[in-house]
């Protein structure tokens, strides 16, 4: 519902926000108040849901369950025009340069056997140790947009 923002009340602000991906759940209630002209950093490990947070505050998520408003006005509402919410959140995305086509694994293993001549075979068994050593081990069949900022950013560093 949308009412008017007094001064000093916060710019944003989320209730009790949910989300998952399937049966993985990224967000639990997530409580967050963010007051005019200040800055919030979110800390967490990597995978731990702050980019998704992030997201949903700007609708490039839709919460599960929960409410966020943005100056007073809930634009988790359905009737909320997401338009005009994107307009004035901006956001700074991670950034990676992964081949969007092709998965973790095969992402990896395409240099090593196109440039150094190994065998898929070695290639995959050499990426699925990094993985493994860098907490990526079962996500070697996803594709990078699957995947965190962080995570995406270490695929990267294995490869
Ligand atoms: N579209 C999606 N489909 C399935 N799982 C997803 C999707 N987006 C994110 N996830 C999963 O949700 C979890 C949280 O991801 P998120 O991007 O919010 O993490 P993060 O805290 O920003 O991590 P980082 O510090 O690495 O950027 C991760 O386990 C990720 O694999
Ligand atoms: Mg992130």
């Amino acid at each position: 519902m949308s009412t008017a923002a007094a001064p000093g009340d916060p710019v944003l602000r989320m209730e009790a926000v949910r989300k998952s991906f399937g049966t993985s759940l990224v967000l639990r209630d997530v409580d967050l108040e963010v007051a005019p002209h200040t800055v919030t950093a979110l800390i967490g490990a990597s995978g731990s849901g702050k980019s998704t947070l992030l997201r949903c505050a700007n609708l490039l998520e839709e919460v599960d369950d929960g409410a966020i408003w943005l100056d007073g006005e809930e634009i988790t509402d359905p009737r909320a025009d997401a338009d005009a919410v994107r307009r004035r959140i901006g956001v700074v995305f991670q950034a990676y340069n992964l081949f969007p086509h092709l998965t973790v694994l095969q992402n990896i293993t395409l240099a090593p056997q196109r440039v150094h001549g190994l065998s898929r075979a070695e290639a995959e068994a050499q990426a699925r140790e990094l993985l493994e050593r860098l907490g990526l081990g079962a996500k070697a069949g996803e594709y990078p947009d699957r995947l965190s900022g962080g995570q995406q950013q270490r695929t990267a560093i294995v490869r």
